[in-house]
C-alpha cells in the first residue's frame, strides 16, 4: 500500500548506514557513560493503589538509574508516572459517584508518596490527564493519520472490558459464571469478554511485521533478558492483525478524543505508550531525547512495548526504543496477587517493617526478571538479617571496633606481610597471606565490572549474589587470621593486623560504592563511616586496593567516619502478616 511505500523510502534513505534501518547499538553505547538516557518505568494504571509489583518495577529502574548516574556525567532522565484514562476508570468512578478526575489525583498521588517513600529518583512524573499530554496524543495521531496509517473499519470481536482489548478465539477459554451458565472469559486474565461490534479507527499493523523483524533481527540486545527477546520474534512468526486504535465516544469518555472527530476516543493503549514522547517534549522538543529510551515493562505488557510501540513509532517515522527490560511478576505465598483474594501487599507497611533499604534489597536480591517469584515475611527476614545486618554490618563492626582499631583510622597496608603474589614460593617465605587471601583480592578486584556487566544484562539480582558472595569471603579472611589475637606492641604483628583492617576496609569501601543503586541509605552510612567523601563514590574510579599494586591509597592513615552506629538493626521476626488477611 501507500503506506509501505513511504515506509520503505525511510529505508533507504538509510542504506548507507548499516544492513538493517536500525542501527546496531554496541554494548556500552546502550549504557555507557556520556551519552543521554531516558528512562522509564511503565505508566501504572490507577484502578487501584500501588502493590509491590509495581514498586518493584519501579525499583528495578531506580536501580539502573542510579548506577547510570554513579557511572559518570551523562545526562539521564528516570521517567515515571500514572495512566488514567480508560473504561475501568470511568467505571469505577461512577460506582464512587466521584468525578473520574478526582479519583484520578488521589490514586495518582499514591503512587508518586510509595515512590518518594522508597527513594525511587524519578525526574519526572507524568500523568495521561496533564494537557501537555494530550497534545502530544493529538499530535501524534495526526502524524499517523497524515501519514496514512489509518483506515475507519467496522471491528467485530470479543471485547474484554476489564483488560481493554479484544481478543481472537484461541485467546479465550470457557468458564461458568455466578449461575453458572457458561460464558467466555480471557485465557489469561480470567475476565469476561463480550461480542462487540463497532466502527473504529484501525492501524495497520499488519504491514510492519517484515519491519518489525529487521530491527528486532538487527538488535539481538534490544530486549533483555534474552528469552524475552525469543518471545517477541516467535510473535512476528504469524502475521499481525490490524490494530483497533479508537472507541466510540459514546461507550468511552473518559479518554482523549479523536481530532477532528469527536465521536470517537484514542484507544487507551495508544494513548498510554505515547506518554514516554510527552516526557521527552514530543512533539516540539524531543529530538534531544528521543530515541536515547529505554523502557522497564513487565512481560504482562511486552507485546504493547516490542510490537505495538515500536510500530507506531516506525509509522510516525520515529525510531523504535533503544531498549526494553523485561521483568516478571511477584506472587504471594504462591498465588497471584488480587483484590479478591485479600493477599495485595501494600508497600507503605513493607517499609514500616523492613525499613526502606531492607524491603527494596529484598525485591532486587530475590527478584529474578524471567519467571515469576514469590514473597512472604519469613523470607525477607532472613534475607535481610543474613545479608545486611550479619554479613555487611557484622564485618564492618569488627574492623572497626575500638578494641581492634583503637586510632579509628584507615590503617597502613604492608607489602612485606601482603606481597605482589604472583610467584607462590616468594609469597609463602616472606608473607602471611596465603592462597585464598589472593583469591579474595582477585575476587574483589573483578567485581565492580562484573556488577555493571550484569546490570547491564539487567540480572541485577546477580549482581547482588555477587557482591554478597564476596562479603562472605571477606568474612572468612577476617575469621581465618583472627587480628584481635595479633598483639599491637609486637611490630612484626601489628604490622600484619594493620593490613588486614586496610585489606577488609578496601573491600566494604567497594561493597559500599557498588551498593549505592540499590541500598542507598544504607550505602551512604556504611561509606560516610569509612570517611569516603561524596566525591569518591563514583563508579568510575573505585580501583581497589591501590596499595597492593605500589601506588599511594588516598585512604591510608585517614580518620574513620564519626557515627559508630549499627550499620543495620536486625529485624524482629513478627507474627503478624503485612497483607489483610480475608475473613472466611
Ligand atoms: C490490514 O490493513 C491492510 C491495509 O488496509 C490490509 O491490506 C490488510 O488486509 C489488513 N490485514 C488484516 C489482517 O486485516
Amino acid at each position: 500500500g501507500l503506506g509501505a511505500a513511504r515506509f520503505s523510502t525511510g529505508l533507504q534513505r538509510r542504506k548507507g548506514r548499516g544492513p538493517s534501518r536500525w542501527p546496531s547499538v554496541s554494548s556500552s553505547a546502550r549504557s555507557g557513560p556520556g551519552r543521554r538516557w531516558l528512562l522509564s518505568t511503565p505508566i501504572f494504571y490507577v484502578n487501584g493503589p500501588p502493590h509491590i509489583g509495581h514498586l518493584y518495577s519501579a525499583l528495578l529502574a531506580d536501580a539502573l538509574h542510579r548506577l547510570r548516574g554513579l557511572q559518570g556525567p551523562g545526562p539521564g532522565r528516570l521517567a515515571t508516572g500514572t495512566d488514567e484514562h480508560g473504561l475501568k476508570i470511568q467505571q469505577a468512578a461512577a460506582a464512587a459517584e466521584a468525578p473520574p478526575a478526582e479519583l484520578c489525583a488521589h490514586v495518582s498521588g499514591l503512587f508518586r508518596d510509595v515512590f518518594n517513600q522508597a527513594g525511587v529518583s524519578f525526574t519526572d512524573f507524568i500523568r495521561t490527564t496533564e494537557p501537555r499530554h494530550r497534545r502530544a496524543v493529538q499530535h501524534f495521531w495526526a502524524a499517523l493519520r497524515d501519514r496514512g496509517w489509518l483506515y475507519k473499519g467496522f471491528y467485530e470481536g470479543w471485547y474484554c472490558t476489564s483488560d481493554e482489548c479484544f481478543l481472537t478465539e484461541d485467546q479465550l477459554t470457557e468458564r461458568p459464571d455466578a449461575q453458572g451458565r457458561s460464558c467466555k472469559v480471557s485465557l489469561e486474565s480470567g475476565h469476561q469478554v463480550h461480542w462487540t461490534k463497532e466502527e473504529n479507527y484501525m492501524f495497520k499493523l499488519s504491514e510492519f511485521q517484515e519491519p518489525l523483524r529487521k530491527w528486532l533481527q538487527g538488535n539481538r540486545h534490544v530486549i533483555s533478558p534474552e528469552p524475552f527477546y525469543q518471545v517477541v520474534l516467535r510473535w512476528l512468526e504469524d502475521d499481525l492483525p490490524n490494530l483497533s486504535v479508537s472507541r466510540e465516544r459514546s461507550r468511552l469518555e473518559w479518554g482523549i478524543p479523536v481530532p477532528e472527530d469527536s465521536t470517537q476516543t484514542i484507544y487507551v493503549w495508544v494513548d498510554a505508550l505515547v506518554n514516554y514522547l510527552t516526557v521527552a517534549g514530543y512533539p516540539d522538543a524531543h529530538h534531544a531525547w528521543w530515541p536515547a529510551a529505554h523502557h522497564v515493562v513487565g512481560k504482562d505488557i511486552l507485546k504493547f512495548h516490542a510490537i505495538y510501540w515500536p510500530a507506531l513509532l516506525m509509522a510516525v517515522g520515529l525510531e523504535p526504543p533503544r531498549q526494553i527490560y523485561v521483568h516478571s511478576h511477584w506472587t504471594v505465598h504462591g498465588q497471584k496477587m488480587s483484590k479478591s483474594l485479600g493477599n495485595v501487599v501494600d508497600p507503605v507497611a513493607c517499609f514500616k517493617q523492613y525499613t526502606v533499604d531492607g524491603f527494596r534489597y529484598f525485591l532486587l536480591r530475590q527478584g529474578v526478571p524471567e519467571r515469576d517469584c514469590d514473597y512472604y515475611d519469613e523470607k525477607v527476614i532472613n534475607l535481610v538479617n543474613s545479608e545486611l545486618a550479619d554479613a555487611l554490618g557484622g564485618l564492618l563492626n569488627r574492623c572497626t571496633a575500638p578494641s581492634i582499631n583503637p586510632s579509628g583510622t584507615y590503617p597502613p597496608f604492608s607489602e612485606l606481610c601482603f606481597p605482589k603474589g604472583s610467584d607462590q614460593e616468594n609469597v609463602e617465605a616472606s608473607g602471611r597471606a596465603l592462597a585464598e587471601d589472593y583469591e579474595l583480592v582477585a575476587s574483589v578486584a573483578r567485581l565492580p565490572l562484573q556488577v555493571t556487566d550484569y546490570f547491564d544484562q539487567f540480572q541485577i539480582y546477580k549482581a547482588l549474589e555477587s557482591i554478597i558472595a564476596c562479603v562472605r569471603q571477606t568474612n572468612g579472611f577476617f575469621q581465618r587470621h583472627a587480628p584481635w589475637k595479633l598483639s599491637r606492641d609486637n611490630s612484626a604483628e601489628k604490622c600484619w593486623l594493620d593490613t588486614i583492617l586496610h585489606i577488609t576496609l578496601e573491600c566494604l569501601r567497594i561493597y559500599g560504592i557498588l551498593l549505592q543503586p540499590v541500598i542507598p541509605e544504607t550505602a551512604d552510612k556504611l561509606l560516610s563511616r569509612l570517611a569516603v567523601k561524596p566525591k569518591e563514590r563514583a563508579f568510575t574510579d573505585v580501583a581497589f586496593l591501590p596499595r597492593y599494586h605500589g601506588k599511594p591509597s588516598p585512604f591510608e592513615g585517614r580518620r574513620l567516619g564519626p557515627n559508630t552506629g549499627v550499620l543495620f538493626h536486625k529485624l524482629e521476626t513478627t507474627r503478624r502478616h503485612l497483607m489483610e488477611t480475608k475473613e472466611p
